[in-house]
């Protein structure tokens, strides 16, 4: 059965059509065509950046790090926070001297700022060296979007977001390879009150549970050790032809024969079920991590944030997983200075952060997103105020984190070697089961493998680690 929101093969095929006209006319100049993508944000920008690496390659292009030396430019934007957008802005900004170099460079700007009429207004008069504008529904289409800016004269916008569609058959050019991204679902209908992801990713819909396996069996197949199943909100995957549920969906990709590991982003605490930590609990292949973000141990902050939980509903989730799973990792999401969010409801921050204990936090200044509820809301705090909030969070989390980790020391753990490193005195970076970070002693063949490591010492943010004898 094709799901309802899956885009049809014809269309698909009619982006492969367009893939190899690009091809040819790049074939018919002879030159080498040199293609440059440039990624903001989260872990879904990144998936959809090596889907415009795989479609540019098609397309005849090599890929390159060098943008004076790029034919095509593509800026993979984040909005969720204002120093995301500038710093998105300031590098589009300063293309305008390859541009300058290289006349014939096309550049494209898209992602989740190409999502945000006010963004892409903005690009449209004051960056008019960008060429192609497309919003992150229009992925897929990439091929006819650039054929069309190569053939045509004139700047092309196609930026309104539709509820948006899944694509079926475009691949992925992965750079790394252990770690894979696997995206099972795309959008957010939760309205966080502060996020501006539901507007420009648009309503939840999930992939077919073959297309996932497929994918999943192919990457073991292989070699990748690593998969992270991807979403803004993972846990409310639900096949629309079978209605298999997220937990089901682990255990049937733990099935999958071969020794690798599975981990998923980015969990909301009101779908995390016992039921998922139940298969995370069984699967053997299933990391003992979960991130679990609670932005605020205030209720009437978590109310304002229309976050669907409570204080000591989230902790009973903490709780519930750690039955399951005593050694669980558990990390999070945290935002300082909400709007109106007064000093004892911070303190009760702190309080959850002292009960949850995270293995590791990250933590966030409020920033406001035009266009969403929070906006409107009056800010009764100043940066002062909130960077002060910022600093004991992290000070508390740190000590927490240093405890954490001070307890593998002398112990032996399973990890993954996943890199080399630039440290000569700790040549290899490995991931835990749980994924901190070991700076590793051992030589380059051991990568991509796991190993026994016995951890010698440690701080606040990783590991380091030795392999056992
Ligand atoms: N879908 C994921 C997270 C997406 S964004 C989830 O809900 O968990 C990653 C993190 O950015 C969020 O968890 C939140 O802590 C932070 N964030 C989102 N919007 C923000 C804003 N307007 N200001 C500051 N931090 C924000
Ligand atoms: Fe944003 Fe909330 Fe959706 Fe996460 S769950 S992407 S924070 S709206
Ligand atoms: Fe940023 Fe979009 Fe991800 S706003 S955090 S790149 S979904």
């Amino acid at each position: 059965m094709i799901a309802r929101k899956q885009i049809p093969a014809t269309e698909i095929d009619k982006q492969k059509e367009y893939m190899r006209r690009v091809r040819n006319a790049s074939k018919e100049r002879g030159a080498h065509a040199y293609a440059y993508v440039d990624t903001y944000g989260c872990q879904q920008n990144e998936a959809d950046s090596e889907k415009l690496r795989w479609m540019l390659q098609e397309m005849g292009y090599e890929l390159t790090d060098d943008e004076f030396k790029a034919d095509v430019i593509a800026i993979n934007t984040c909005a969720i926070r204002e120093n995301a957008e500038n710093r998105a802005l300031g590098n589009v900004g300063a293309l305008i001297h390859t541009k300058k170099a290289k006349p014939s460079q096309i550049i494209a700007f898209c992602g989740c700022l190409a999502g945000i009429p006010e963004s892409v207004e903005k690009i449209r008069q004051s960056y008019r060296h960008v060429d192609l504008v497309f919003s992150p529904d229009k992925l897929w289409r990439f091929p006819e979007l650039l054929f069309r800016t190569l053939t045509a004269k004139g700047r092309l916008f196609d930026t309104d977001v539709e509820d948006g569609m899944i694509a079926e058959g475009l691949s992925s050019h992965r750079d790394n390879a252990i770690k894979a991204w696997l995206p099972i679902m795309y959008g957010c209908n939760n309205y966080c009150s502060y996020c501006i992801v539901p507007y420009v990713r648009g309503r939840e819909r999930s992939r077919s549970l073959d297309a996932i396996l497929e994918e999943a069996r192919t990457l073991i197949a292989q070699g990748y050790k690593d998969i992270t199943l991807l979403g803004q909100n993972v846990n409310s995957y639900i096949a629309e032809d079978t209605l298999t549920g997220f937990p089901d969906l682990i255990r049937k990709i733990n099935d999958i024969e071969g020794d690798f590991l599975i981990r998923f982003m980015t969990s909301h605490p009101k779908d995390a079920s016992v039921d998922l930590f139940r298969a995370m609990a069984e699967c053997e292949k299933a990391a003992k991590h979960i991130h679990l973000p609670f932005q605020s141990g205030n209720d009437r902050v978590l109310g304002l944030m229309n976050r669907g939980y409570t204080r000591e509903g989230y902790l009973n989730k903490v709780a519930a997983a750690r039955g399951l799973m005593p050694d669980i990792v558990i990390t999070s999401d945290v935002i300082v200075g909400f709007p109106g969010e007064t000093e004892e409801e911070f303190e009760d921050t702190l309080r959850l952060v002292e009960r949850a204990r995270f293995d590791a936090m990250f933590t966030f200044i409020y920033s406001k997103r035009p266009g969403t509820p929070a906006a409107e809301l009056e800010d009764t705090s100043t940066r002062e105020e909130k960077q002060v909030r910022f600093d004991r969070l992290i000070d508390l989390q740190n000590a927490i984190s240093e405890e954490k980790h001070a307890q593998y020391v002398g112990k032996t753990v399973r990890a993954l070697v996943d890199s080399e490193s630039h440290d000569d005195r700790y040549p290899l970076k490995a991931r835990t089961n749980g994924g901190r970070l070991v700076h590793m002693l051992g030589s380059a063949e051991l990568v991509g493998k796991f190993v026994n490591a016995t951890i010698t010492h440690s701080n606040s943010w990783s590991l380091f680690g030795e392999l056992s004898t």
